[in-house]
């Protein structure tokens, strides 16, 4: 029997703060969730930024339920030992708790094992208690976050002045406290998730936010330079996976085009010793079927 491989969860990505460093990327569809899993990630975040990287809409507030759900299940399917979190998309856990339980059951139902929710303010905070009541882990996520997008006034560097830090340490603070098991800081100075860092019980994970956060995420299209788009300058770019994709596109269709693809020894299958349909094929080569074309 092969060895059993042991699956990261919740309390044990609680138990690596302080201790070693998390790695979290994004992910969307069966193919690159076994990739990322094989690789060696801690968490696979299928994050409502598919909404843009992955099915061209213009902003993270187009994504649904039943988009979310649909990924989460197909990435559930490529993962053996990474822990998956789901990202609840906007409007799913704003209107009653009743009714964002449910929804987030629909993720664990779907394969996750746990959600992340945007925000800090008091509604927020009871959301995470809520969901904390009803045996649902939650990440929280504070600093930019892209569903308020319009709110904030935009996408900019969050907690710069000592009101917007204040506010940020207190609300990273209230979600710990309410039952977060980690939080994701985005795009704030490296000086203030590095305060916010040694001062809450729960791993911070950050994304543009420097390097003394317990972990990093990073948009894994991004990374992997797949996606065209505007791309912010926390991003490194592991590849160019784009423009390899493009080039062997072209070269695939370059050789239909000039009857170089398939092969026909080593790319196409023949009928072998069966002389009776060796006979009939030739005799369909030798006179064409539709005599009008002769
Ligand atoms: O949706 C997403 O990809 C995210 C990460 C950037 C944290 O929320």
């Amino acid at each position: 029997m092969g060895e059993r491989i042991k699956r990261i969860t919740v309390p044990a990505i609680r138990a690596m703060k302080g201790s070693s460093r998390i790695a979290m990327l994004t992910g969307y569809d069966y193919p690159t969730a076994k990739a990322l899993d094989a690789a060696g990630t801690d968490i696979i975040l299928v994050g409502d930024s598919l909404g843009m990287v992955v099915l061209g809409y213009p902003d993270t507030l187009s994504v649904t339920m039943d988009d979310m759900l649909h990924h989460t299940r197909a990435v559930a399917r490529g993962v053996e030992r990474s822990l998956v979190v789901g990202d609840m998309p906007w409007l799913s856990y704003h209107v009653s708790h009743e009714e964002t339980i449910l929804n987030a059951g629909a993720f664990i139902r779907a394969g996750a094992q746990a959600v992340k929710i945007e925000g800090g303010k008091p509604a927020r905070i009871a959301t995470v208690a809520a969901l904390r009541d009803a045996e649902i882990p939650v990440m929280g996520h504070v600093g930019l976050t892209p569903q308020s997008f319009h709110a904030l006034g935009g996408f900019r560097l969050q907690g710069k002045g000592s009101d917007e830090a204040k506010r940020l340490i207190d609300e990273a603070t209230a979600l710990s406290e309410a039952g977060c098991f980690a939080l994701v800081l985005e795009c704030v100075p490296a000086e203030l998730a590095a305060f916010i860092t040694e001062r809450i019980a729960i791993p911070t994970i950050g994304i543009g936010a420097g390097p003394a956060c317990d972990g990093q995420v990073l948009v894994l299209h991004d990374l992997l330079g797949l996606y065209d788009g505007h791309t912010p300058k926390f991003v490194r770019q592991y590849a160019h996976l784009r423009v390899e994709m493009e080039k062997a596109i072209r070269g695939y269709i370059d050789d239909v085009r000039e009857g170089k693809f398939p092969d026909v020894g080593s790319e196409s299958f023949h009928v072998g010793g069966d002389e009776e349909l060796k006979r009939l094929y030739a005799t369909v080569l030798e006179s064409p079927a539709d005599p009008s074309k002769e």
